[in-house]
């Protein structure tokens, strides 16, 4: 197939990316047909992926919201996606001019959109690193240079843990940008769960194995205990319409169907 011009050099137009499934569940346009044949066979098995999808980035929302709301000022993104409505600058900034992003995805294609769309704004970068690879993000110059690590930091790992595997040491991962942040800074994380699913949803996680980042599906107590040390806030780690929900659409009517929980903490 032709590149378009909006997907750099060198990616491999064969082989469906997980950025680019996702934008696809939730309405983007930067995906290919081998992406949306993926994200088609994925819902044969969970017809509620694509209500899950938009559930999460509801929540990435709302989240930013209440962070801003408790005076938070950077932003460290991590797996960050291809930029579509509802961007964490767009709503950090909104409530903040002054506010600091760093977006952080392994997928050239958001790196690449990311890039696009932040050209004019001086608060906010992108860089292409590994969630697995803490120390590589901490010591990025883009993040050095917008992130002051003396004061509070919203760490946002939302829907990308499930991509880091145990090999990679997840927990680790998350105690090692939790250290690098002081007292004051909050973690949010969202992540898939097979909890309560029907056993359908292990077919479709065998398939995002044709992306180069596979997905791993963790219990409530795994997801649980990457909050270790933190504050864990109200309402906990809740299904993803749970959290916080500021109308009743964000609930829907089966919010426990989500197939993803999400929480955020405080470091004390
Ligand atoms: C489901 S999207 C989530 C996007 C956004 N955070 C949100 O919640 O709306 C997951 C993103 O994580 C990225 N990703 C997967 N594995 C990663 C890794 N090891 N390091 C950094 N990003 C990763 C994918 O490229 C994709 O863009």
């Amino acid at each position: 197939m032709t590149r378009p011009s909006w997907a750099p050099e060198g990616i491999d137009l064969d082989r469906p990316s997980a950025s680019r499934v996702y934008d696809y569940f939730v309405g983007g346009m930067h995906n290919f047909e081998i992406d949306r044949q993926l994200a088609q066979q994925i819902e044969t098995f969970t017809p509620n992926v694509a209500e899950t999808m938009r559930a999460n980035r509801d929540l990435l929302r709302r989240c930013v919201r209440f962070l801003t709301d408790q005076g938070i000022e950077q932003f460290l993104d991590i797996g960050s996606g291809i930029p579509t409505v509802g961007n964490v600058h767009e709503v950090a900034q909104a409530a903040d001019p002054s506010a600091r992003v760093v977006y952080v995805d392994i997928d050239p294609v958001a790196v690449a959109h990311s890039a696009a769309i932040l050209a004019d704004n001086p608060n906010a970068a992108v860089v292409q690193a590994d969630a697995g690879r803490p120390e590589t993000i901490l010591a990025d110059p883009s993040v050095q240079r917008l992130i002051d690590f003396d004061k509070p930091v919203a760490v946002l790992l939302l829907g990308v843990l499930h991509f880091v595997t145990d090999d990679a040491d997840p927990a680790g991962c998350v105690t090692r940008l939790g250290a690098a942040v002081p007292a004051g800074s909050y973690l949010a994380i969202t992540h898939a769960t097979a909890d309560g699913q029907p056993a359908e949803v292990l077919e479709a996680q065998k398939l995002s194995g044709r992306t180069s980042t596979e997905i791993v599906l963790r219990t409530h107590d795994e997801i649980a205990a990457y909050f270790t040390g933190w504050t864990m806030l109200d309402p906990g780690l809740v299904h993803l319409p749970l959290w916080r929900p500021e109308h009743p659409d964000d609930i829907g009517e089966h919010p426990e169907r989500s197939g993803a929980y999400g929480a955020v903490a405080r470091k004390d």
